[in-house]
């Protein structure tokens, strides 16, 4: 199965892809989670994508095409994956489909997440992220049992570089400009599924699975 979610910043892709990923078997792939592995092994991409990253823009269509198509190759991916944040653009979204199309493959569903502008930088500022094994966690939203202490592998949470409220609101409106088009695009495809990102998360997941059959 080939799943891509959208959604904009702190809708719920990265909490909803890791539980369906492990549901279904398949990987999930960030292309956020790749660039921050890059930025902190201090690569050539690391190197580009940080100072862009932090400002809240959107690392150069070449590169995360580049990551995609490679990532995408790996054995792991020969049963499906499930893509969380790629595309962003619809350069990305015409690059991946004459990719796939090129290996004889298609995306099955997308998912597009949706929530309202003020829910999203209250979930993003109170976001904290394991830095062992990167579950998710929220101040209000999903405490961890132990403050500062991922429940489900004792590694510390940490707060990611992105997420204050000023670099927020330019990944909103990044994604507003740049990345919202991508609805119509998959709509016209004809296998957009929209959920509503508001609901709690157990909704939202119970939402997804019931569309992924
Ligand atoms: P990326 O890491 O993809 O960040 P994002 O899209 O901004 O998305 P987030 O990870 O912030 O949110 P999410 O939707 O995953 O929400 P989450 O589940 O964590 O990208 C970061 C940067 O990398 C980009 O800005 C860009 O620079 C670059 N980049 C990445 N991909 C790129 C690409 N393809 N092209 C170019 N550049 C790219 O939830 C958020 C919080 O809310 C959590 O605390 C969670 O617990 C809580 N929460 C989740 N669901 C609910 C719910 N239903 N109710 C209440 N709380 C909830």
């Amino acid at each position: 199965m080939k799943l891509l979610f959208m959604g904009p910043p702190g809708a719920g892709k990265g909490t909803q892809a890791r539980r369906i990923a492990e549901k279904y078997g398949i990987p999930q792939l960030s292309t956020g989670d790749m660039l921050r592995a890059a930025v902190k092994a201090g690569s050539e991409i690391g190197l580009k994508a940080k100072a862009v990253m932090e400002s809240g823009g959107l690392v150069s269509d070449e590169i995360v095409i580049g990551i995609i198509a490679a990532r995408t190759l790996e054995p792991d991916c020969a049963g499906g994956f499930l893509l969380d944040g790629f595309p962003r653009t619809v350069a990305q979204a015409e690059a991946l489909d004459r990719m796939l199309k090129e290996r004889g493959h298609a995306i099955d569903h997308v998912v597009d997440l949706a929530a309202d502008n003020e829910a999203l930088v209250q979930r993003i500022t109170g976001r904290s992220t394991c830095a062992g094994c990167g579950e998710g966690y929220h101040r209000e939203f999903k405490k961890p049992r132990q403050a500062d202490v991922c429940d489900q592998c004792g590694g510390q949470l940490v707060q990611r570089a992105d997420d204050n409220e000023e670099t927020v609101r330019n990944r909103l409106s990044a994604y507003q400009q740049q990345t919202a088009p991508l609805i119509d695009y998959y709509r016209r495809q004809g296998n957009l599924k929209s959920v509503d990102g508001m609901l709690p998360m157990d909704q939202v997941f119970s939402a997804i699975c019931a569309i992924l059959g």
